[in-house]
């Protein structure tokens, strides 16, 4: 049979890998006929919602419900004592911890889920939280994890034995009854000793402020009991479906068949919809209580003041090297504020994530972390935004400290970076910390960027500006950021990466149907990323059907495989090498079924884009189309009908993508305004499968880390008063203030990734923050500055410029 397309054509024709093809879900979103969780309405709906804690550290005397149940519509108030018969008012977390569903004796933070109101419609339901009257006494607050640790102030005191003794906890022995865990990693007096007999030493004590990806859907979810067949349906905000149907069928005693846990779609996660929330388990036990659904959906508010936060890591830096700029040694001491609860969502063996990254993309010979767990009197959570475990918190402790390092050297800042990368010919590299680093070319991606922004003319002008502000001729300074990142993305392998004792494998299922389309079904859950589009690339590659003959699906337990969910840029590295395998198990058949009707051996044809031909005579073949229908109508010896495949992904190592970014910033002194001039950003996430949707995940990570190094901020007074809980107070970047991006890239596959690909959504976050945040302070070096915490808002930049004595 000839063929009238040609071979570019066909490959055309699958919008496969490298293809930008557009986004299949966008069709729906732009049309407002996305399904998200408040979107669903069922018959006798019921609505929650939550009497929170003004205090943030108090006991509670009483709580009195009668007022709100006289209420009409009212159809329940539940408090921990209604919880507790059923062993419900408290949960584990994440991270080994517990926490109260609702507040059992006591409240730990401002905003703590107190009880849970049950109503007709929300409204009602808000006015009984009113009525809801909750008898405080307020106990001393502490909000600062450095007092915690010295305090008398027992925050915990379900944590501490009758005799007065600290019991361990989930990670160890503890220290003082505020303290969580301490952490250890690398070698604490080989590098101590390198350091106190090197020729150069630069320290830094950082803060990597707390803040919170405030995603634009809150958090929610519906809880539907069916007492008749005895099976209970969540529908719920998760970025991991199945790992909450499990905890749900572990705390309630339903077995998983009977539960039914569905992610529908959801409006952005960034880390902050992975963790069980109080109001999950409230809904749950109100359906199973009433026996109707029961709604449950968070106001912006609350999103902000009671879930998951991020970072607030106070770091303490140490960095030796020679005169020359080799670096020897590295030391790194961190005091994490978890907030009232260890909720952390990081893998169990690893309570401060993979922050033992730190020694970022730098051939460190010698290196230590430290890190000590705090409780305090804030909401808890950490981790979420954008950052797989820490990593973000990592980068900018060494993006820092490189910075500061050269301040030291008195030497560029770029040409630090270059002398001290791990070089190509070192991959794959152990580092001191312990993490095999799978692929990179550091060197090629940073001359490929510093070459793109012409880094020496942007310096001349900087000394320019710099002479030009001191004889007075402007009030503006320039800053050059730099940053150059090195991630760790694709938890598992299962060996060491497990949360709640779930090994960290992902899964695809592939269905091919007779007439050559197929349906895909992934552990994974979109929340934005596009994996409606990009998995269906993936799999059109290995299976020679296109892209848009295959439908994506995700989310719901009942028909998903099992899977631990998208956070941490995970989807590619394994639910994307997941879906690549199984479809390399089809292929493997219909290499079979197209042999078998070549009349020829399987080792005689060979596949070609979409289909399997005659090696040496290309005129005979069968598309993947015929190949499909032949599985379910003929009969071929010693095959069973049908093209279905599975594949549970183990992946051997994690992937390590990177990155090398440059942004421009003039800075007045006078306001404090930072106005970016230019931002270039250079990514490195392996093999391309969809260069647009990669696009826009650099954009949107770009600027989240815009906002977080310029202003965003969950900030609390000393009464534990959560003072950025709206949108007026907390900054979240819109068009007014973003700049536009360049976006660049090297492709360096990942040798262990079936198809070669590295995650990407975190990336730009990752190493966007210490880029910014370098920027202003680069602005600021040439007039003494050595390093100023974030959040940079205007007023602490024009504090900066202040203390500098640039407004004398
Ligand atoms: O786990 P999550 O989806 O948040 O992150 P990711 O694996 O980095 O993927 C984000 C989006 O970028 C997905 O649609 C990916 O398929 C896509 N991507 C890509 O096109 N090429 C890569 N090498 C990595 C991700």
């Amino acid at each position: 049979m000839k063929d009238e397309i040609s071979r570019e054509e066909r490959v055309a024709g699958l919008k496969g890998l490298g293809c930008s093809r557009k986004r299949v879900e966008d069709a729906r979103f732009t049309q407002g006929k996305g399904n998200y969780v408040d979107d669903i309405k069922l018959p006798g709906m019921l609505h929650g919602d939550f009497v929170r804690s003004p205090y943030a550290h108090a006991r509670i005397k009483s709580i009195n419900i009668d007022a709100a149940m006289a209420l009409p519509g009212v159809t329940a108030v539940l408090t921990a004592k209604d919880l507790e018969p059923l062993g419900l008012h408290w949960m584990p977390t994440l991270a080994g911890d517990k926490q109260m569903v609702l507040a059992d004796g006591k409240v730990l933070f401002q905003g703590q889920e107190v009880a849970f109101v049950v109503a007709s419609d929300r409204y009602v339901a808000a006015d009984a939280v009113e009525l809801v009257e909750v008898d405080y006494e307020e106990l001393e607050v502490i909000v600062d994890p450095f007092k915690s640790l010295q305090s008398d102030v027992v925050l915990r005191e379900d944590l501490v034995a009758d005799d007065g003794s600290i019991p361990n906890g989930a990670h160890g022995p503890r220290k003082h009854p505020n303290h969580i865990f301490t952490w250890e990693a690398g070698e604490e007096e080989a590098t101590n000793q390198v350091i106190d007999n090197a020729a150069v030493v630069a320290e830094a004590e950082m803060y990597y402020h707390r803040t919170h990806p405030c995603p634009l859907e809150t958090c929610g979810s519906v809880a539907s009991m069916d007492k008749v067949n005895g099976k209970l349906t969540l529908w719920g905000t998760f970025q991991a479906p199945h790992v909450v149907r499990t905890v749900a069928s572990l705390l309630s005693g339903i077995e998983e068949h009977n539960i039914r846990v569905v992610s529908p779609d959801i409006g952005g996660g960034f880390g902050n919809k992975v963790g069980v929330y109080p109001g999950y388990i409230c809904s749950i036990v109100a359906s199973i209580v009433t026996g109707v659904p029961v709604k449950w959906v968070e106001d912006r508010m609350e999103n902000l003041m009671s879930t998951a936060f991020a970072r607030d890591y106070w770091m303490k830096g140490k960095i030796s090297a020679t005169k020359e700029g080799k670096i020897t040694g590295l030391h790194c001491h961190v005091t994490a504020d978890h907030g009232a609860f260890d909720a952390c969502a990081d893998p169990t063996k690893f309570p401060a994530g993979f922050m033992n990254i730190c020694t970022g993309s730098y051939d460190i010979p010698v290196a230590y972390l430290g890190v000590d767990g705090v409780y305090t009197n804030k909401a808890p959570g950490g981790v979420s935004y954008r950052c797989s475990f820490r990593v973000t918190e990592a980068v900018y402790f060494i993006e820092r400290m490189i910075e500061v390092l050269a301040i030291e050297l008195n030497m560029d800042p770029a040409e630090l970076r270059s002398i001290n990368f791990i070089k190509k010919e070192q991959f794959p590299y152990t580092a001191a910390l312990g993490w095999e680093y799978d692929s990179g070319d550091y060197q090629t991606a940073w001359d490929k960027a510093l070459k793109a922004v012409d880094y020496k003319g942007l310096r001349a002008e900087q000394a320019e500006r710099v002479e030009a502000f001191k004889r007075g001729e402007t009030r503006k300074v320039m800053g050059i950021g730099l940053s150059f990142f090195t991630e760790i993305v694709g938890a598992g392998p299962v060996k060491n990466c497990d949360i709640l004792g779930m090994g960290m494998f992902d899964s695809c299922e592939i269905r091919i149907h007779p007439t050559g389309s197929a349906v895909a079904r992934l552990g994974t859950i979109s929340q934005g990323q596009g994996h409606a589009t990009t998995f269906a690339q993936i799999l059109a590659t290995e299976i020679g059907l296109s892209a848009e003959s295959i439908t994506i699906e995700e989310g719901d337990t009942d028909t998903a495989p099992y899977g631990l969910g998208t956070y941490g840029s995970r989807s590619t590295p394994v639910a994307g090498a997941a879906a690549a395998m199984a479809g390399r198990k089809i292929r493997a058949k219909a290499q079979m079924i197209a042999a078998y009707l070549l009349e020829v051996h399987d080792n005689d044809v060979e596949f070609d884009v979409d289909r399997f031909v005659v090696k040496g005579v290309p005129e005979r073949f069968k598309t993947m189309k015929e190949i499909a229908y032949a599985a379910y109508n003929q009969a071929i010896p010693g095959l069973e009908p049908g093209l279905e495949a599975v594949s549970y992904y183990d992946p051997p190592n994690m992937t390590y993508p990177f990155g090398a970014y440059v942004c421009v910033m003039d800075i007045d002194v006078d306001t404090g305004v930072p106005e970016i001039r230019r931002f270039y950003a250079l990514d490195d996430c392996g093999t391309r499968i969809n260069p647009m949707v990669i696009e826009g995940q650099i954009h949107g990570g770009l600027t989240e880390a815009l906002a977080v190094a310029l202003g965003q901020e969950i900030a609390y007074d000393d009464m534990g008063n959560v003072k950025t809980a709206t949108l007026m107070d907390f900054f979240l970047p819109t068009a007014w203030e973003v700049p536009n991006y360049e976006t660049d890239f090297t492709v360096t596959p990942s040798p262990h990734h079936p198809i070669g690909a590295k995650g990407v959504g975190e990336s730009p976050h990752v190493g966007g923050v210490p880029c910014f945040s370098n920027a202003v302070q680069d602005a600021f070096r040439p007039f003494g500055n050595r390093h100023t915490n974030m959040p940079h808002d205007h007023w602490r930049i024009w504090q900066t410029a202040n203390n500098l004595g640039m407004h004398d």
